[in-house]
């Protein structure tokens, strides 16, 4: 695959944006894993052209992360073209649009999954923020708002001719929000439509290597993006990789590697954000480090108080030896 000039694998498999997920802290262990390209979190336009703090934070990149996309939101076109003059200075590889979220305070400010209400918008939008960067952009959205306006065949044609140079396409619409399961036929569609040349990619659902695999080969996508199944599993990256490479099944990790994992984590957000904020982060993250390990709820209540990193290690160490005395 190719977005612009820049050379992936034969098939990428791709880190999801997600809002307070993928920081730079959990892109680090997503890169070290083998995930082939990654995008921020979504960035306010509004606060990318006021220099907001929060949004200027989010825009720290470091080379070790290449390639690298940042993704932006918002509802007004001169905004986001202000947004992307502002983001390029950061020297991402990538711009994103954000044409998929479906929170409410965001599609009722008209940006996100909004715009697949708007196609005209939409289309000046991208043409504008196309115009106003000399890298690749590339959009992120979903099938359509609702069951009735799947319009994602025409969409993706209509953003490929504003000039964006890759597509991923979430394969639920606004109105399904998470819920129920992703459809990739529709996905499949706009892979297989004559007219479109640049890359799609899919995204939505895949929780394993040969979930991954299985979608490759049905659907034709060029590349495979991964959200919340590698919150808590940045090692699903790795198993994805070494499937597609190889064929074979690498094993999942064992509770005292994601033990390991998790701490590292914590301390890479320590690190960064300090103790306080980066205690706060990991919040977000443990229950993906401990999906499926049984009796966790209790320890899990216990992760959710405690502010300092000391009280952290010392619950994680009591977890690794509660659970090798019992096997
Ligand atoms: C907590 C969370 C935050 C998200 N934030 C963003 C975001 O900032 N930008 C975006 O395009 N999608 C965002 N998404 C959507 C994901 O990128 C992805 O499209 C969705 O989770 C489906 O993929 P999955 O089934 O692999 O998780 C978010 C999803 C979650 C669960």
């Amino acid at each position: 695959m190719r977005i612009g000039n820049i050379a992936f694998d034969e098939y990428p498999v791709i880190l999801a944006p997600m809002e307070d997920i993928t920081d730079t802290a959990f892109r680090f262990f997503c890169k070290k894993a083998g995930a082939d390209l990654m995008y921020t979190e979504f960035i306010s336009s509004e606060g990318l052209i006021r220099m907001a703090g929060k949004s200027m934070d989010k825009l720290r990149l470091s080379d070790d992360e290449r390639p690298i996309g940042v993704q932006v939101f918002g509802h007004n076109v001169e905004s986001m073209k202000g947004a992307v003059e502002v983001a390029e200075r950061f020297y991402p590889d990538l711009i994103d649009i954000n044409y998929g979220c479906p929170v409410r305070k965001i599609v009722n400010k008209g940006a996100g999954a909004s715009l697949l209400r708007d196609i005209p918008l939409m289309i000046r939008m991208t043409e504008s923020v196309v115009r106003a960067t000399s890298i690749p952009v590339t959009a992120k959205t979903r099938l359509g708002w609702d069951e009735q306006s799947k319009v994602i065949v025409e969409v993706a044609e209509r953003l490929q001719d504003a000039g964006i140079q890759a597509l991923t396409i979430h394969g639920r619409t606004r109105a399904q929000q998470y819920a129920g399961l992703a459809d990739w036929s529709l996905i499949g569609e706009v892979k297989n439509n004559p007219r479109m040349n640049i890359p799609i990619i899919g995204n939505g659902d895949i929780d394993s290597a040969l979930k991954a695999g299985e979608m490759r080969d049905k659907y034709g996508v060029d590349g495979i993006m991964v959200g919340r199944a590698c919150v808590g599993y940045p090692h699903l990256f790795r198993e994805i990789k070494h499937y597609f490479r190889t064929g074979s099944l690498l094993p999942m990790l064992t509770l005292e590697e994601r033990l390991e994992q998790c701490l590292a984590h914590l301390e890479k957000l320590v690190e960064i954000k300090g103790e306080r904020a980066g205690v706060l982060n990991m919040r977000k993250h443990y229950s993906g480090y401990f999906r499926g390990v049984p009796h966790f709820k209790p320890y899990r209540l216990q992760l959710l108080t405690l502010t300092t990193l000391q009280e952290i290690k010392e619950t994680l160490h009591q977890i690794r030896d509660t659970h090798l005395s019992n096997t």
